[in-house]
């Protein structure tokens, strides 16, 4: 019988009545939903919906509850949890679970090989001394033991002989196999691995306990560790964790010859494996692998915080054996800190565009990661209280890739008592408006709908590229225009005054006429970008577009009710009430008007309208576009697909469809990878797209 005729089946025989019935009617439901777990967490391919499984569970939980002594140790509903704890037992490790040396460059790297050599006797390593390089997942490392291919127990590593039983919190993580599937699995053996929380869960689990005011944590690997160590294994469960599997520790038959061969023997046995782990002949080739991570791991989705190198032969690795708390066969390569501390020598603040004050700190200049740093966010008032940051004090401060530096935390320790405790001021900076706290939100607000500063953010928004995209006009020229007196409202970037642009510092005709030829074309922008670009709280790029999918003019959308608004898919209270207000205000229904009258479009233009039927080959579809395309831009790609009635989307996840991949196609294409999604490139799509 196929799974989906033995899940059928399942959902609908009657109950069994003997003892003997139960048993298999247990040993049936483990197993399917096993299968369904596997195909859902290992291929990204689950054939039935979350209801069915959870229908199936909750049948297998009745019956276990019913006869606890029945429920197998494989059994799915450990995943959900199980009752709280009252504390953690130690448990002593059989193999100490060892830590690793550093190397912070080439030169270490090679030194260690050498070194390496020269224990073994070997003069020129190729071939026979091969290296495995892996990256090394910023988590918390964990021996698992499987007993008979189940598992018995799960430890975290504590101080590498002695660490505490976590196996009813490590049963919930979904890609930990309960059950070892696969051949030559040892009758006992110990998988050892890092578990670790994706840095995109991890921000979703930041935004929820922020909405919930309760307290964030810093870093993933801090939320790995808190969601770990739960007495209550079903916050654990609730937390999307997951595991690499990266070697054996004690088992009952040798495992694999080698490193690298012993990574493709767990993944057999169903773990996840880091799919970026190289074997090499040569020690520069390695140097250039931890080179080039050094900046690629921004792309990936989890925290890694350097290369562990490896001896790649197991009976090499033996010979070299260990020294003290640390194996001579494998070494870290670090990568360069992007932390540094620094004296936060003042806070100012900034004023947004919808008038919304965000502190600075004004740092004392420090050097991380090759960039001089003299300014960093600090967010918002409650992130500056909740970490007692001081104007004076030694700060850390982090740089990660193409994000703000931000002020992580600050060194009490150093602290002299001339630390002074920040407050936000009660004036806006600019305007001197008396700030105000909105009803539930954290953050000050200007509401002087006058202000400078805030006005000259909104023309520079109105002009950006997802709104009325208007060429060469970008912030440094809303500053000048606005301090000139020449933009005092929106609209007037559409009556600008070609001889009074001319009169401008450095504005000769050529500058002029090319600005004013940006303004021109800009009236021609989708009814989306026009609506974004209005600059309406709440109402991002995807909501506009959403809200115009719906509503075909500005007349319509300004007349709807919230009432009419929250009917549309995707439009809560909050971004209706927003538009509301806002259209309900006489200075902004003067601005539409003279939007019109200059001739920018209110309507929705044949490209912006849902298409349907045989105009919709992607309906249901949703694509993600990397790299860079051979003909279209990545713009132009998501606009074809998008006039099909597919979905375009900026990150890939199980519910992708297609990965449309150029040139130079970064993390995206590698996540499309690990979660088995098809790979096409721009021919493909243009073809199933019938262009
Ligand atoms: S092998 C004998 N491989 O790094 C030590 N460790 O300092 C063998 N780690 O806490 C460790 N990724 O959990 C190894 N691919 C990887 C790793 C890795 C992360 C952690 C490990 C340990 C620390 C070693």
């Amino acid at each position: 019988m196929t799974l989906l005729e033995r899940t059928r089946y399942l959902q609908s025989a009657p109950d069994p009545v003997t003892l003997e019935g139960l048993q298999e009617r247990i040993d049936s439901l483990v197993d399917v939903l096993s299968e369904h777990g596997q195909l859902y967490y290992r291929q990204d391919e689950p054939i039935i919906t979350d209801g069915e499984y959870d229908g199936l569970l909750n049948s297998l939980r009745a019956l276990e509850e019913l006869h606890p002594v029945l429920r197998r140790l494989d059994s799915p509903t450990h995943r959900v949890g199980s009752a709280p704890l009252d504390g953690f037992e130690k448990v002593a490790h059989p193999e100490p679970m060892l830590s690793l040396g550093n190397a912070f460059n080439a030169d270490d790297l090679k030194a260690w090989y050498d070194r390496c050599l020269k224990r073994l006797e070997i003069e020129d390593g190729r071939p026979t001394v091969a290296l495995t390089a892996e990256l090394k997942i910023d988590g918390l490392a964990v021996a698992l033991t499987y007993e008979d291919g189940l598992l018995v127990r799960a430890a975290t590593r504590g101080d590498g002989r002695v660490g505490e039983n976590i196996t009813q919190n490590v049963r919930t993580i979904g890609n930990v196999p309960l059950r070892l599937s696969g051949t030559n699995v040892p009758r006992q053996v110990e998988v050892r691995g890092e578990i670790y929380f994706p840095k995109s869960a991890f921000e979703a689990l930041n935004d929820s306990l922020r909405s919930r005011d309760q307290k964030l944590f810093a870093n993933p690997r801090n939320a790995a560790a808190g969601s770990l160590r739960q007495l209550d294994s079903s916050v654990t469960a609730s937390r999307e964790l997951a595991l690499f599997a990266y070697s054996t520790g004690p088992a009952t038959d040798p495992v694999a010859p080698s490193q690298y061969d012993s990574l493709y023997r767990l993944r057999e046995w169903g773990f996840g494996i880091n799919e970026h782990a190289r074997r090499f002949t040569s020690i520069e080739h390695v140097v250039s692998f931890c080179e080039s991570w050094t900046d690629k791991r921004e792309d990936l989705d989890h925290e890694i915080d350097g290369v562990v190198v490896k001896i790649d032969r197991i009976d090499l690795q033996e010979e070299l054996g260990n020294v003290s708390n640390a194996p001579r066969w494998a070494v870290a390569f670090k990568f360069p800190a992007r932390e540094s501390s620094t004296t936060l020598n003042d806070i100012i603040v900034n004023v947004g565009r919808t008038g919304m004050i965000t502190p600075e700190a004004v740092l004392e200049p420090v050097v991380i990661g090759g960039v001089t740093v003299s300014q960093a966010t600090l967010h918002n008032a409650a992130y500056i209280m909740d970490r007692d940051i001081r104007i004076g004090d030694t700060v850390v401060v982090k740089r990660a890739g193409d994000v703000i530096p931000a002020v992580v935390s600050s060194v009490t320790t150093t602290r002299d008592g001339s630390e002074q405790i920040w407050k936000m001021p009660s004036e806006c900076p600019a305007c001197s408006e008396i700030l105000e706290q909105l009803e539930g939100e954290v953050d000050s607000y200007c509401v002087n709908g006058a202000c400078p500063a805030q006005f000259i953010r909104l023309v520079e928004h109105f002009a950006s590229r997802n709104a009325l995209d208007i060429e060469g006009f970008g912030s440094k020229l809303a500053v000048i225009l606005v301090e000139a007196g020449l933009i005092s409202k929106l609209q007037d970037i559409y009556s600008l005054d070609r001889d009074a642009l001319l009169a401008l510092d450095n504005f000769g005709e050529k500058k002029t006429d090319n600005l004013l030829q940006g303004i021109e074309q800009s009236k021609d922008r989708a009814l989306a970008h026009v609506l974004f670009g209005l600059g309406i709280r709440h109402v991002g790029r995807t909501t506009a577009e959403t809200i115009v999918g719906t509503l075909p003019t500005m007349q319509r959308i300004a007349a709807s009710s919230a009432e009419e608004l929250t009917a549309i898919e995707g439009i809560g209270d909050v971004i209706a009430q927003s538009l509301v207000d806002w259209f309900g205000r006489e200075p902004n229904k003067i601005l539409i008007q003279a939007m019109e009258d200059a001739g920018v479009r209110m309507e929705r233009s044949e490209k912006e309208a849902t298409p349907s039927g045989d105009d919709a080959p992607f309906e249901g579809l949703t694509f993600v576009v990397t790299g860079t395309l051979p003909t279209l831009g990545r713009k132009d790609a998501q606009d074809f697909i998008k006039q099909r009635g597919g979905k375009a989307s900026s990150s890939v996840s199980k519910k992708t469809h297609y990965v449309v991949m150029g040139d130079n196609a970064g993390s995206k294409a590698d996540k499309a990878r690990e979660l088995g999604v098809s790979i096409i490139d721009e021919a493909e799509l243009l073809n199933m797209g019938g262009a």
